[in-house]
């Protein structure tokens, strides 16, 4: 029953989506109507410059720690249900309850699941992404090499980071999710429409 209350609520609170209550608040606008048209920190910094980014980034990450605290406070220290209720709080985000299924790609909840249940994987592969973005100025690139980088890192090296065995399910589940999701933006970036950081 915990199992379940936990998923849940990790659910609805991923699904409170950050980047559209801030847009309101700020400039009365639907973020998802603007740019990109995602709900997330990248199309927030395009839309409503580096203050609402920032806050909406951690906000979104906040989410996914949060979810996977729970999960283990729920259950006793349950791994599994922690990562279930981290990979909850990512599907609520981007299919939330409150605003008709539509939200974001779920990438900055994802950063804060993956640096709460694999650490080390997340902090290497989030180095390699961010150079990633510092160099070629895609956010997408970087979300899908954060990703990739996740799961190769704890597919072969989880033993060894004294990973749970079930977090390798959990992190590729993620990363198809996360790949799938950004479909449209890998379909610009092989047609090299993409846009960049700090473009419009
Ligand atoms: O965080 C999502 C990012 O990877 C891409 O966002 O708005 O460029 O589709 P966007």
């Amino acid at each position: 029953m915990t199992a379940i209350i936990s998923i849940l609520l990790s659910y609805l609170l991923g699904a409170i989506s950050f980047s559209y209550v801030i847009g309101k608040k700020l400039k009365q606008v639907d973020i998802r109507q603007h740019g990109s048209g995602n709900a997330g920190a990248t199309n927030t910094l395009r839309v409503l410059g580096v203050g609402p980014a920032v806050v909406v980034l951690l906000l979104d990450c906040a989410k996914g720690i949060a979810a996977v605290f729970l999960g283990l406070w729920l259950t006793d220290g349950n791994t599994t249900i922690a990562a279930a209720s981290g990979l909850a709080a990512i599907l609520g985000h981007n299919w939330p309850v409150y605003y008709g299924f539509r939200g974001g790609k779920g990438v900055a909840t994802t950063i804060g699941v993956l640096a709460t249940l694999i650490f080390a994987a997340a902090l290497i592969s989030g180095v390699i992404a961010i150079i990633a973005i510092l160099i070629t100025r895609y956010v997408s690139l970087g979300s899908i090499l954060f990703v990739l980088g996740s799961s190769i890192i704890t597919f072969f090296f989880g033993d060894y980071f004294g990973y749970a065995s079930s977090y390798i399910y959990f992190v590729l589940i993620i990363a198809v999710l996360t790949i799938w999701r950004h479909r449209a933006n890998i379909e610009r970036l092989m047609k090299g429409n993409e846009s960049k950081l700090g473009s419009k």
